[in-house]
């Protein structure tokens, strides 16, 4: 068990190390969140970021330490899985392991995407085995959103631009399958679009046409740079309820952290930290 932090002491001898893999990775909002949650619980762990290239030796390096749980994000999600000892049933259904676990110099590889993605949505919309949902893309993002809400029993709608890449995906979950040309046709009451369209440096595009939005009550996006995306400024718009990216990033945080430590997280703190950072960056 983790030893209990003094408030405000300095990293010594039995700090526990965690961190955050990735290329790049100077702009992760993780530090601050699991940070914050380290510092407000006291347990006496700091959290790094890792700007990775050679993958391989960055596993090694996470046992050769003893670094006890790590991040991983873009663009190793997928490419991690073969140097970790274990992957757990859910990540390999997803194909991608947001996170690690470091049992006593075992590595394991999880996935919270999919919780992140359910928890935003439940906050959002309430139960989701009652609703029909369309889901934009069908990328490692999609197959994380794609598994939650099937977890939950929603129904599941997808449109990518890439049409076979829907229809594998559709039918490993089950789903249904659209090219975005038949959109108009497509009713649902969640949209969460899991592509990088509408991400900065590209603001100023939306894979939905304005027009088409009143169709869909309550509108997502996985984008949170920034915030307000294209898509979720014309739903709003639209009298649409919207969902930013951030509830994803934040709720995935919170599932590591009690994966990590046993303990439940302090989410409130993490949300503070998280939004607080994001102003600042922003002045
Ligand atoms: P991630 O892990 O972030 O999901 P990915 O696996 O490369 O990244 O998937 C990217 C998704 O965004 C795909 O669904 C991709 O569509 P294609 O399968 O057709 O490539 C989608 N995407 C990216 N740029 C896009 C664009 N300009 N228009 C439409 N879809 C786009």
């Amino acid at each position: 068990m983790n030893q209990k932090q003094k408030k405000n002491s300095i990293p010594d001898s039995s700090t526990g190390l965690y961190g955050i893999i990735g290329h790049p990775v100077a702009h992760s909002l993780s530090p601050v969140m699991h940070n914050s949650a380290f510092k407000a619980t006291g347990l006496n762990n700091v959290y790094l970021a890792f700007d990775v290239t050679d993958l391989e030796d960055a596993v090694k390096g996470i046992r050769a330490l003893g670094i006890k749980g790590v991040s991983v994000t873009v663009p190793h999600k997928e490419s991690v899985m073969k140097f970790l000892d274990e992957i757990d049933p859910v990540a390999k259904k997803i194909g991608a392991v947001n996170t690690i676990i470091n049992r006593n110099g075992r590595l394991l590889g999880t996935n919270t995407d999919w919780i992140g993605a359910v928890k935003a949505l439940e906050e959002g919309a309430g139960r989701l085995d009652t609703k029909k949902v369309l889901v934009l893309g069908a990328g490692g993002s999609a197959r994380a959103v794609v598994a939650g809400l099937t977890e939950r029993g929603a129904r599941v709608l997808i449109a990518n631009r890439t049409l076979e890449k829907a229809k594998d995906l559709a039918e490993q979950f089950d789903a249904r399958w659209y090219s975005f040309d038949e959109l108009p046709d497509v009713e649902a009451n969640i949209v969460v679009n899991t592509t990088s369209v509408g991400m900065e440096p590209n603001q100023d595009t939306s894979l939905i046409p304005a027009e088409l939005l009143p169709k869909y009550p309550i509108v997502m996006d996985i984008v949170y740079s920034p915030l307000k995306t294209k898509l979720l400024k014309e739903a709003e718009a639209a009298g649409c309820k919207t969902i930013t990216g951030l509830r994803m990033l934040l709720f995935q945080a919170v599932a590591q952290f009690e994966l990590w430590t046993g303990m439940q997280a302090p989410a409130e703190v993490m949300e503070r930290a998280l939004y607080k950072t994001l102003k600042k960056s922003n002045e």
